[in-house]
């Protein structure tokens, strides 16, 4: 299986302070990988390095490699262009609000020029049934507004909006942290199927659902990538210190 994300010497910034020191990390296509690490330790800056949003924050600056398949994130292509192809999922979900759960799904494609009525009709279907919501909303995809579903149920129609421009991967920053158990082992499960199709990065604070979901894990502490390996050597025999304490819960 071939690398879906390689990031070379990667280093990011906001104003003055270094929150990235030289992250070096091949991420595997058609797998998950989880990343964990305490609090601040730079996991979602880094994510957000990948899909070019840490540029959007203001005075922020990121230096160094990354390519997704065999694009170069920052040789000058659209960030644009280039967020199309990757998908991406927050900690609480943000449906549009006001919008029906067809249009939220669709929304991403309209934005890009489509207009073929049966095309996304087609799209949605599809999408809301990749992301396990369909049977729950197929009567009410055009009465039913966005902010009317469970915040479970939110979580996957914005996985559905994120699939409905067909990705090559998703990042997922903490997707279920503000889930239940029930509808994080939906989430979890759709990861599992997912990534059949997709390369997919996951935030999590949750070492089980990492150790559930993600065939390789990194360690971030401090704005650096400690250890990076297969899920099960990190939590059975890591190679550092640091993440041993971590994963043992003798700090973070
Ligand atoms: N918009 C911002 N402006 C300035 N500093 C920021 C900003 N966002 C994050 N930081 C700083 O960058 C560092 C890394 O933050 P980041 O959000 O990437 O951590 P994290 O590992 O995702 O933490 P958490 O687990 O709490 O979500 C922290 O020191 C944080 O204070
Ligand atoms: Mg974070």
């Amino acid at each position: 299986m071939g690398v879906g994300i390689r990031v070379e010497n990667l280093n990011a910034w906001y104003g003055k302070t270094q929150a990235l020191h030289e992250i070096n990390l091949d991420v595997q296509a058609n797998h998950a990988t989880a990343l964990i690490g305490p609090s601040g330790c730079g996991k979602s800056t880094f994510i957000r390095c990948l899909n070019r949003m840490h540029e959007t924050t203001p005075e922020a600056r990121v230096e160094g490699k990354v390519k997704i398949g065999e694009h170069d994130a920052y040789d000058g292509t659209s960030a644009t262009k280039l967020r199309r192809r990757i998908g991406m999922v927050f900690q609480k979900p943000n449906p549009f609000p006001t919008m029906s759960i067809y249009e939220n799904v669709a929304a991403g494609l309209k934005l890009n020029g489509y207009r073929d009525k049966r095309h996304l009709d087609g799209v949605v279907e599809k999408s809301l049934m990749s992301s396990a919501l369909w049977e729950e909303v197929k009567d009410s995809i055009h009465k039913k507004s966005g902010a009317s579903l469970s915040g479970g149920q939110q979580q996957r129609l914005c996985i559905a909006r994120a699939l409905a421009v067909e990705p090559e991967v998703l990042l997922m920053d903490e997707p279920c942290s503000a889930l239940d158990p029930i509808s994080t082992g939906k989430i979890e499960e759709l990861i599992f199927e997912l990534k059949a199709q997709y390369t997919i990065v996951i935030v999590t604070h949750n070492m089980q659902q990492a150790a559930r979901v993600a065939e390789y894990t990194g360690f971030f502490l401090l704005g650096r990538l400690i250890e990076y390996d297969k899920t099960e050597k990190i939590f059975t025999n890591p190679s550092d210190k640091r993440t041993e304490d971590y994963i043992t819960g003798r700090f973070g």
